[in-house]
């Protein structure tokens, strides 16, 4: 593929969206041509189904049943955005994706190899080169996300953040299971910092896996510092 695709992981709260729009400043900034996409959803298609996820109107056909549901938006989102903004030579910044439904999926109990089954078809071989998983106490993420549902027009808790606190302690080891296992492509960011904190590790992280496209690490030192 010509361009490059990472994915952002981590639990409700962790900063993904508010990070994804920092890393595609800072690309922007090198002269790169980022698209933000995110997942369920991304394309008008797979915005339905996500309507229809997140409301819980899927509930009914039980985790397995959800999980195709994913893989449909899923597949429609990687045939009509990602893969074509990839094959134009665009950097892909995608707020949640595969490893999501392995964790959401998984933690609801389908079975990993049905699972795996899925993702093989919806993905058709384009898998993220970085995962940037922000990883963050359950209770500082939930906090986060009650803070900003006060403040925005969200309507509260979706489908998925509003469960117990051990379903999403088990999710955020799962996320960190996963990220020992294929530990080529992840890097684990510690989000409980502040924003300007895990900003800067995650260009660090995003510089390290991309050393010929973003230059030397004193260049992105002073881009994300400001000095010399
Ligand atoms: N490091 C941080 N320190 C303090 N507040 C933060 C930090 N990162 C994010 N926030 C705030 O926490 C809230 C949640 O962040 P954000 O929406 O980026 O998380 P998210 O991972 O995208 O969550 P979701 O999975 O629910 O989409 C936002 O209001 C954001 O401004
Ligand atoms: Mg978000």
């Amino acid at each position: 593929m010509a361009g490059h695709f990472i994915t952002f992981e981590g639990g409700e709260g962790a900063g993904k969206s508010t990070q994804i729009a920092r890393l595609k400043a800072f690309l922007e900034s090198q002269g790169q041509t980022v698209i933000v996409t995110r997942e369920p959803g991304g394309s008008p298609g797979a915005e339905k189904i996500r309507a229809m996820l997140l409301s819980g109107g899927a509930k009914d056909l039980g985790p397995s049943g959800e999980a195709m549901l994913f893989a449909a938006a899923r597949a429609d989102h990687v045939d009509k955005t990602i893969k074509p903004a990839l094959d134009r030579g665009d950097w892909v910044l995608c707020d949640r994706y595969a490893d999501s439904t392995r964790v959401y999926q998984g933690e609801a109990g389908v079975d990993p190899d049905y699972l795996d089954l899925l993702e093989t078809a919806a993905v058709a071989g384009i898998r993220p080169e970085l995962t940037l998983l922000i990883d963050v106490p359950v209770e500082i993420g939930l906090g986060r996300v009650a803070v900003r549902s006060k403040t925005d027009d969200s309507g509260g808790p979706d489908r998925f953040e509003g469960e117990a606190l051990a379903v999403h302690e088990r999710r955020r080891q799962l996320f960190l299971s996963l990220a020992r296992k294929e530990a080529y492509r992840f890097s684990v960011i510690d989000g409980a910092g502040t924003l300007d904190q895990v900003t800067e590790d995650i260009l660090k992280a995003v510089q390290r896996a991309f050393p010929e496209e973003l230059g030397s690490q004193s260049n992105l030192a002073e881009a994300s510092e400001g000095n010399s």
